[in-house]
């Protein structure tokens, strides 16, 4: 059987590497071995926001990178579009393996089901409900012309049954991302966060932690960071509400980062002494941050999961989430604060006296990379 599966984004190394992982296993074993290429689409380009995750995850160099770098989500679409059906009519797999929900997914899934190639959905049945989150499209329209659709919980495999997926289709393997946690866990105990501050730390910035609390903050979503009268607010809530009781540690994401210099916030946050201002930060050094953090600031899906699962109270500054199971109300670490400073005040004010309370949601057990393989290889058409 002869299998392409698809990165293109720094959220998507860390589902795909368990996934290469228990193919790699399975060709040890099997009589009949698995022909698997890896394809980059090369969305993410950065040594920091991909290379540093390949080497950190273990994950093998991508047999074919389409190079498709920035763009506007049409560009970045249509070019993937373009590359990968070359590659597609050059390779002809039985399967395409797409994971999450960023454009390479989208792209990806549409140019092998324009080819008759079968589409296996890893994180598929997620829905925020919110059509104007470029993630939604991609999660729709992925899982409508997908063939197997592997969820992460049972609420997705609700949402699927709803918009009329056959049951047959849908398989609940668990989260593919909590494996490379379980994995990589004792490895990032072992980081000193001084040392990561230290290495990561942006010019202009000198700032160690000792043995108190701190927050962490990553922010990305354009609908956070690309308007002036959103993003202000957020960073004067930052500065001066959160760093009166604790250091800020922020990793900042090259999007953020851009419109923090445009909006003429970056003097101000750099001269600021509890502001710890770092590049994107490789998978272990965010790992140990979140296990030692006070409390998470943050509008990443990824995060909020893996907050879940370290006990590690989640701001997350959004209206919505397509992954439920993460807050509150499902027993999860995370609260909905949309961008609304005081319902973000309130929640952070109520954290500060919040304890960690660890949630595993049910098979996000390490095992779900083997989960989706087999579900792949027991597949039956219809
Ligand atoms: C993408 C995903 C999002 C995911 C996020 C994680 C989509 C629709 N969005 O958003 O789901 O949560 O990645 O990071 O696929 N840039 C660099 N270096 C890089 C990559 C990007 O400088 O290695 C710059 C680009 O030039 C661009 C900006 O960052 O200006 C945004 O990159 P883009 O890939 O368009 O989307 P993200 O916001 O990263």
């Amino acid at each position: 059987m002869k299998i392409i599966s698809v990165v293109g984004a720094r959220p998507n190394f860390m589902k795909i590497a368990p996934f290469i992982k228990a193919i790699k296993d399975h060709n040890l074993q099997a009589s009949e071995t698995i022909d698997h290429i890896l394809v980059h689409t090369g969305q993410h380009y950065d040594d920091r926001m991909s290379t540093a995750f390949f080497e950190a995850l273990e994950i093998p160099p991508a047999d074919i990178n389409l190079e498709i770098g920035s763009g506007s989500h049409a560009e970045q679409v249509g070019n993937t579009m373009i590359a990968f059906e070359k590659v597609l009519l050059e390779e002809m797999p039985e399967w395409v393996v797409v994971v999450g929900d960023v454009n390479a997914t989208l792209a990806c899934s549409v140019a092998a089901k324009k080819l008759h190639i079968k589409v296996c959905h890893i994180e598929a049945g997620l829905r925020s409900g919110d059509i104007k989150m470029p993630e939604e499209v991609n999660r729709l329209v992925t899982d409508r012309l997908s063939d197997l659709l592997l969820t992460p919980d049972r609420i997705s495999i609700e949402n699927l049954k709803q918009e009329g997926t056959s049951p047959e289709r849908i398989s609940f393997v668990g989260n593919i991302m909590i494996d490379t946690l379980e994995t990589h866990r004792e490895r990032a105990a072992a980081y000193s966060i001084n040392e990561i501050i230290e290495n990561n730390q942006l010019e202009g910035f000198k700032r160690e932690v000792g043995n108190e609390d701190y927050a962490v903050v990553t922010l990305h979503r354009p609908s956070n960071v690309d308007e002036k009268e959103i993003l202000i607010p957020i960073v004067n809530f930052l500065l001066e509400e959160v760093t009166t009781e604790m250091p800020i540690l922020w990793p900042v994401h090259p999007r953020t980062r851009k419109n923090l210099e445009d909006f003429g916030l970056w003097e101000k946050i750099s001269e600021h002494p509890e502001m710890i201002m770092l590049h994107p930060l490789g998978y272990h050094e965010m790992l140990r941050l979140n296990m030692e953090a006070k409390i998470m600031i943050t509008d990443s899906g990824g995060l909020q999961e893996e907050c879940t699962i370290l006990g590690t109270p989640c701001l997350t500054l959004r209206w919505n989430t397509e992954r439920p199971i993460t807050l509150k109300e499902h027993g999860g670490a995370s609260v909905l604060v949309g961008n609304h400073i005081q319902k973000i005040r309130e929640e952070y004010l109520k954290t500060l006296t919040s304890e960690k309370k660890v949630v595993v949601p049910e098979l996000w057990d390490g095992k779900t990379a083997q989960r989706c393989l087999d579900a792949i290889l027991n597949f039956q058409s219809e």
